[in-house]
């Protein structure tokens, strides 16, 4: 059952990024032999924060296996050391943006024939449902959607974990676009700023990613990250962030149509990102629906996950 502890091995492709190396510290504390993907040291460079996360890797159990995205062989002989593969390519614009890489290590997976599950870089609105976004950021579903034909043509067994927004991107700054830290004076609303938003800190995401790694339950399914004390409204989290400062903000409505206009005149990422917030503010895309039979909560399959709510996340920005 799920919860038996298995011997599978893990590899995590993208463990230095933002959620990768969340879900290496969530692979090795759930006790999986964890290995890593090492890029070689010219694709290392001189970017000393690496290697140290690395090396700390290493210091705390996991193995570092050296491999490129340019060396095809590579990618099969590192998967062929492990049981389930989990790969946490960059997928944010602002930050790099690689996901049709993804497309190689699902041929190595392919090639080497012994993976029993796949994650690949998910970990945010489930692509399949975004069939209507909007240009320019729909790229985004898109290429995740083509990762996914490659994945399930192949026959490879997945997990796709998807639903929630990272409350580092999403609640810390009460979901202002361009800062990461809460207003003091003023705050956007997006509409009426009542849709309801999965949040979840990325630490809980890593732990329901590894959780599910060996469940026959998420077998060829996506796992939506969804827990239902998570689902807070912007105005509620506002309201959160108003009762720690001991001051209200000034609200600023803004309309669907205005916001929208905002795009105009920004850069690539910034339009990418505009349209992502439409999605989820507007339509409410991360809640909207009904889990069917392609999915499972996170929550519900593991009860045991002590999940962070957005209150008590939010105090350290105080
Ligand atoms: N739901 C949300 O709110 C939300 C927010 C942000 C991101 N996401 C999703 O989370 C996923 C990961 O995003 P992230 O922000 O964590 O990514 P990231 O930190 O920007 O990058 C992750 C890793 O991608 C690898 N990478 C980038 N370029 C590469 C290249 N040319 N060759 C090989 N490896 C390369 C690097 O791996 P190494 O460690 O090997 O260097 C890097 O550490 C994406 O699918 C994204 O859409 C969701």
């Amino acid at each position: 059952m799920s919860n038996e502890k298995s011997n599978r091995k893990v590899l995590v492709v993208g463990g230095t990024g933002y959620i990768g190396r969340r879900i290496v510290k969530a692979s090795l504390a759930q006790g999986y032999p964890t290995y890593v993907l090492q890029r070689p040291a010219a694709e290392i460079g001189l970017d000393i924060e690496k290697l140290e996360m690395l090396l700390s890797f290493k210091k705390q159990g996991a193995h570092l296996v050296e491999g490129s995205f340019s060396d095809f062989q590579s990618l099969v002989d590192a998967v062929k050391k492990v049981d389930v593969v989990i790969c946490t390519m960059s997928g944010v614009h602002f930050r790099s943006h690689n996901l049709m890489l993804q497309l190689k290590l699902v041929e190595a997976i392919k090639q080497a024939g012994n993976v029993k599950r796949f994650l690949p870089s998910e970990f945010g609105l489930d692509p399949a449902r975004m069939g209507h976004a909007l240009e320019p950021g729909r790229v985004t579903f898109d290429e995740k959607m083509k990762v996914r034909k490659a994945i399930e043509d192949a026959k490879i067994p997945f997990t796709y974990v998807c639903g929630a927004a990272f409350a580092g991107y999403f609640a810390g700054n009460l979901s202002q676009m361009g800062t990461l830290v809460p207003p003091k004076d003023k705050v956007l609303v997006y509409g009426d700023g009542n849709t309801k938003v999965s949040i979840m800190d990325e630490d809980d995401i890593a732990t329901y990613t590894i959780k599910t790694i060996d469940d026959p339950r998420t077998l060829n399914k996506t796992l939506y990250l969804r827990p239902p004390e998570n689902l807070p409204t912007q105005r509620e989290l506002v309201q959160i962030w108003e009762n720690l400062l001991g001051k209200k903000l000034e609200k600023i409505f803004i309309s669907k149509e205005d916001f929208l206009a905002s795009m105009k005149g920004m850069d690539f990422a910034g339009q990418v990102g505009v349209g992502h917030f439409y999605h989820i503010f507007y339509e409410g895309s991360l809640t909207n629906f009904e889990i069917g039979r392609e999915g499972e909560e996170a929550s519900k399959l593991y009860p045991e996950v002590k999940y962070t709510r957005m209150d008590e996340y939010l105090k350290v920005y105080a």
